[in-house]
C-alpha cells in the first residue's frame, strides 16, 4: 500500500490571515457609480471594470429613482447599458458630459493612460474630451510607473492605410502586430478599423509626444493614448477597500 490516511491526524483547516474576497474590478465600479448625481449626463466607458458601473447605476436607477442620461462609447457598452434599463442618448443629442466613467488598461503617476484593450479607444477619447470630468476606475495591477510596460499600445488604422503604418510605427522603435478576431480575420473597431498592438520595448519615455508623432502618421485614425484627460481615478483592492486619487 503506497500511503494510509489511517492514524494519520488531518491537519485543522485555518482560514489564511487575509482572504481575498473581492473583485477589484467590482470595487472601483461599485464606487464610482456611486459618485453619478440625478441630473446629470453620463458618459459610459467600455470594458468589464465598466461592466459594474452599469450594474450599479441600473440598480440606483431601480431603488433610488436615479434619473441620468448616459452617452455609450461602444456598442458592446451600449446593448449592455440598454438591456439593463439605463436611458441612452447619442452623442449628437448632448452639447457636453457631465462625468464620464471608463476603465483603462494602465494608468501612469500623472494619469497619462493606455486604453483600447477592448477595441473602443476612439470612441472613448471623443467622449472624455468633452466631459467635464473623466473617472477611471481600475484594479491595482494597472498602475504602472511607466507606459507601455505590461501592455501593447492599441493604435487604431485605416484598413487601407495599414502597411503603411506598420513601417511608420516599427521606424519608431515599436513592435506592431495586427488585432485578430476570434474567427481569423483581422479585429475590426466599431469603426469598421483594425488596430496596431504595438510593443514598445523600453516602454513609453514621453507618451504626449508619441501621441502626437502617431497622430501624424496619415491612416491613423487614434491611438490608444489618453493625455491629460483623466481628472481622478479609483482603484478597487482585493480586500474590498477602493482609493479614490484626484488629479492635482
Ligand atoms: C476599451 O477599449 C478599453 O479602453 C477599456 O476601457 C480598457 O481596456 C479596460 O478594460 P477592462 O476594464 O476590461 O480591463
Amino acid at each position: 500500500m503506497p500511503w494510509c490516511w489511517l492514524g494519520t491526524p488531518v491537519a485543522p483547516y485555518h482560514e489564511p490571515a487575509m482572504v481575498e474576497k473581492h473583485n477589484p474590478k467590482q470595487v472601483a465600479g461599485y464606487r464610482a457609480a456611486e459618485m453619478v448625481q440625478t441630473g446629470s449626463v453620463v458618459g459610459l466607458g467600455t470594458g468589464s471594470t465598466v461592466f459594474f458601473v452599469l450594474i450599479r447605476l441600473a440598480e440606483r436607477i431601480r431603488e433610488e429613482g436615479l434619473e441620468i442620461t448616459a452617452v455609450p462609447t461602444s456598442v458592446d457598452t451600449e446593448t449592455k447599458a440598454r438591456e439593463m434599463g439605463i436611458p441612452l442618448v447619442s452623442l449628437d443629442e448632448v452639447g457636453s458630459i457631465d462625468l464620464c466613467i471608463d476603465g483603462a488598461d494602465e494608468i501612469d503617476g500623472d494619469f497619462h493612460m493606455i486604453k483600447g484593450g477592448g477595441g473602443a479607444l476612439l470612441r472613448e477619447k471623443v467622449v472624455a474630451s468633452i466631459s467635464e470630468r473623466e473617472v477611471i476606475v481600475v484594479g491595482p495591477e494597472k498602475v504602472v510607473s511607466c507606459l507601455g510596460t505590461t501592455f501593447r499600445l492599441p493604435v487604431e488604422v485605416v484598413p487601407f492605410a495599414r502597411s503603411l503604418v506598420v513601417r511608420k510605427i516599427q521606424l519608431m522603435g515599436a513592435e506592431p502586430i495586427v488585432r485578430m478576431s476570434d474567427n481569423g480575420g483581422s479585429f475590426l473597431t466599431d469603426n469598421g478599423n483594425e488596430i496596431l498592438d504595438c510593443h514598445f520595448p523600453e516602454g513609453i519615455d514621453d507618451p504626449a509626444a508619441l501621441e502626437l508623432a502617431l497622430d501624424a502618421i496619415p491612416g491613423v485614425v487614434e491611438s490608444g493614448l489618453f493625455i491629460s484627460l483623466a481628472h481622478a481615478v479609483v482603484i478597487g483592492h482585493p480586500d474590498g477597500r477602493s482609493q479614490v486619487l484626484e488629479k492635482d
